[in-house]
């Protein structure tokens, strides 16, 4: 593999919008990205990495006015805020430019162009709500009502919070602008689309060229059966984007120059460095091409974006490679909760590199969400990171520094092989970090820790430093302790770049790659051992979590709902006490279990057929299949929340939740006795 000559590629993470702050939720995907950069790089690999602020669209226009500055103003300062947040998390670009330039400008130009000259551009005239206070077309998420079918008030006007039904906003009744609280009136205005259908053949090929991972393959085969819709990619101005050439008054949508902007900015670093934009856009077979992205927005990147491309005569990306979303134990980011965490409040606390391991000891090639646990978080640091690697040197430099005035035994000492196994695991540690399974890397690393630390244990220094004549023994010993180490700083390095930068400057080496570490360090003088990194206190992430829930949130709502209020209200209590009204409020049901079996690609579920009488047939999930076969619950009774928000999950539609309880080891059904009937209420 090392032998091979470098291999040309171009990375890049999604643009973030550029009008709210980075989180830890997005750094998920910063530390995925960065982190396989990092690798690339110490393979001897020609890696780039690419990015930019996305800095167009409706929300940062008005938000720019609420803050009476201009749009560019505030994309200006983003710009830097979005640079400082990503260098204290060690998150190291190529390139970090804006869609707001002049190369994407002429880039998404280019792209619209060749579009409208093969045909796949049509003009269509459509009907669209439209402020006469505000003078502006209003997109769903600007208007809010009562919902069509429940009643429920102030939901946003493409659907329901409360009922989950989905709407067209002249559907609600008493919509409102949510910017002024004027009714919204319907008005006609021409748009461009893009027909997208035209390259059905193509996208039905791209996608299964090796370019997607195997769920995401799957989402798209629905998106094929569904059916492509051309894709609306004008909007009419007042609008802080690109105007339209030939269309005055008309803007590219936001989502049609940001991905451009990957473009740009390669074309930016291009003009920087001298090297050739042409040869990693406009070619194919001299770079490869890798989106990192969430699951949020497949779609524009595994549809819209290669269609895009293809069309407008540029090369498509060779994979896009999606992760799932952030949990904060277990929750998605909530400000009340003190969860919804800002990169700038998390640097104030703690150690960037704690969270880059933690990230890097969940993340695997899948799309599947990951959680950030914080007593995990502790353990999960302090354990492995500090007991099990940074000990390894603490342990052993000091008798070195001391006793040997910094020298390492003259020749590499018998290891029983020891540096032969770290070593060998190498390659294995490498194709884990190719494909993404950093979980898996960060597992076969520690278990080398593991090794190594038995090794010091067995050989216990301490005690050689004690006894008389032992002076050899000693130095091999730490020598040995401090060479292993070396290997598990080396493999660690995509990771920690900072400790590995510290543990060079201490041992006196080269920066450290995956190429240069087959002679062990013989004959060789480090420096005073020092510090390295601390335990995670307790105390600092409580600290944080206290310290989110007063920071505000990074893309704040168009308007304050009533709904957030009740929320700042509650914050501060501990636990809520709920009155028997609102437990009321929960229907609970006797739900006879028809069918259970198990879900493809996941192994916690079971997806159970209910029938709950009167009420019907209900579709469940329950994460509850480590302790069942599924045959032995068909006919038995399960208590059913049976007026549950439905959810739409990877694999199909939950429509309620059956109660069960955990004990750690599993979740077990609770159930009812003999005599109910099925769809009876309980209470
Ligand atoms: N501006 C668009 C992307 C345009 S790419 C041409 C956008 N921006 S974003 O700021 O909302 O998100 C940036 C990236 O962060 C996205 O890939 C998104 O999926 C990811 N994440 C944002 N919140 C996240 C979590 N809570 N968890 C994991 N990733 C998340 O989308
Ligand atoms: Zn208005």
């Amino acid at each position: 593999m090392d032998t091979q000559s470098p291999r040309r590629i171009l990375v890049t993470s999604a643009l973030p919008y550029a009008n709210g702050h980075i989180h830890l939720g997005h750094l998920v995907e910063y530390i995925q990205t960065d982190i396989w950069v990092r690798f690339q790089k110490m393979r001897g690999n020609d890696c780039i990495y690419i990015c930019a602020d996305d800095t167009h669209g409706t929300p940062i226009m008005l938000r720019a006015q609420s803050e009476g500055i201009t749009p560019e103003e505030l994309v200006n300062a983003m710009h830097g805020e979005h640079l400082a947040d990503f260098s204290g998390f060690l998150v190291d670009f190529d390139n970090y430019y804006s869609t707001n330039s002049e190369e994407n400008k002429q880039l998404s130009q280019e792209v619209y162009l060749k579009h409208r000259e093969s045909g796949h551009i049509e003009i269509k005239t459509i009907q669209q709500a439209f402020c006469p206070n505000d003078k502006i077309f209003l997109p769903d998420r600007y208007i809010r009502g009562t919902c069509p079918s429940c009643g429920a008030e102030d939901q946003y006007g493409d659907s329901c919070e409360k009922c989950s039904d989905t709407y067209a906003p002249t559907d609600l009744k008493d919509a409102a602008c949510s910017l002024c609280g004027t009714k919204p009136v319907e008005k006609e205005s021409e748009h461009h689309f893009f027909k997208l259908a035209d390259f059905e053949d193509f996208l039905k090929e791209w996608t299964r060229s090796g370019a997607l991972q195997d769920e995401m393959s799957n989402k798209l085969q629905e998106w094929f059966t569904d059916g492509l819709k051309s894709w609306d990619i004008s909007r009419d101005g007042p609008y802080f984007g690109f105007e339209i050439p030939d269309a005055p008054g008309k803007y590219f949508y936001v989502w049609l120059d940001a991905p451009v902007g990957y473009m740009a900015s390669t074309m930016n670093y291009c003009e920087k460095t001298g090297r050739s934009f042409d040869e990693y856009w406009r070619q194919d077979d001299l770079s490869e091409v890798y989106h990192f992205i969430g699951k949020d927005i497949l779609y524009f990147h595994t549809l819209f974006w290669p269609a895009m491309l293809k069309g407008a005569g540029f090369r498509t990306p060779t994979a896009v490679y999606a992760h799932g979303f952030l949990t904060i134990n277990g929750q998605k980011m909530s400000k009340s909760r003190g969860t919804f965490i800002n990169a700038r409040n998390y640097l104030k606390y703690l150690n960037p590199e704690y969270l880059r391991y933690y990230y890097a000891a969940k993340l695997s090639s899948r799309v599947d969400d990951i959680d950030l646990s914080m007593d995990d978080f502790i353990l999960r640091v302090n354990s492995d990171l500090v007991g099990k690697v940074v000990n390894l040197a603490s342990r052993t430099a000091g008798f070195v520094n001391k006793r040997f005035g910094g020298q390492l035994a003259d020749s590499y000492p018998d290891d029983n092989g020891l540096y032969q196994t770290f070593l060998d695991a190498g390659e294995e540690i490498a194709q884990l970090y190719e494909s993404r399974n950093y979980a898996k890397a960060m597992r076969r690393i520690m278990a080398l820790a593991d090794l190594a630390n038995q090794y010091v244990e067995q050989n216990a220094p301490w005690v050689l430093a004690k006894e008389e004549g032992r002076e050899q023994d000693l130095q091999n010993v730490c020598s040995i302790s401090l060479n292993l180490f070396k290997v598990l700083i080396a493999y660690l390095k995509p990771v920690l770049p900072k400790l590995a930068e510290q543990v060079e400057g201490f041992l006196g080496i080269d920066p450290l790659t995956w190429t240069n570490l087959d002679t062990p360090l013989a004959a060789h003088g480090i420096k005073k051992f020092k510090h390295l990194v601390s335990r995670v206190d307790p105390k600092h992430v409580a600290s944080l979590m206290d310290a989110s829930k007063e920071t505000t949130a990074a893309i704040p709502a168009p308007s304050s709902t009533s709904k957030n209020k009740e929320n700042n209200k509650n914050k501060q209590k501990h636990m809520e006490e709920i009155g028997i009204e609102d437990f009321l409020k929960v229907d609970l049901r006797a739900a006879l279990i028809e069918k259970a079996q198990s879900v493809e690609g996941a192994d916690k579920l079971l997806q159970l057929t209910l029938d709950v009488g009167p009420m019907g047939k209900r579709n469940v999930f329950a994460g509850i299949k480590a302790n069942y076969a599924p045959e032995d619950l068909e006919g038995r009774y399960a208590v059913l929340v049976a007026n549950l928000k439905p959810r739409k999950m990877k694999f199909g539609l939950s429509e309620g939740m059956v109660l069960a309880a955990g004990d750690g080891k599993g979740l077990f059904l609770l159930g009812i006795d003999d005599g109910v009937t099925a769809g009876s209420k309980i209470k």
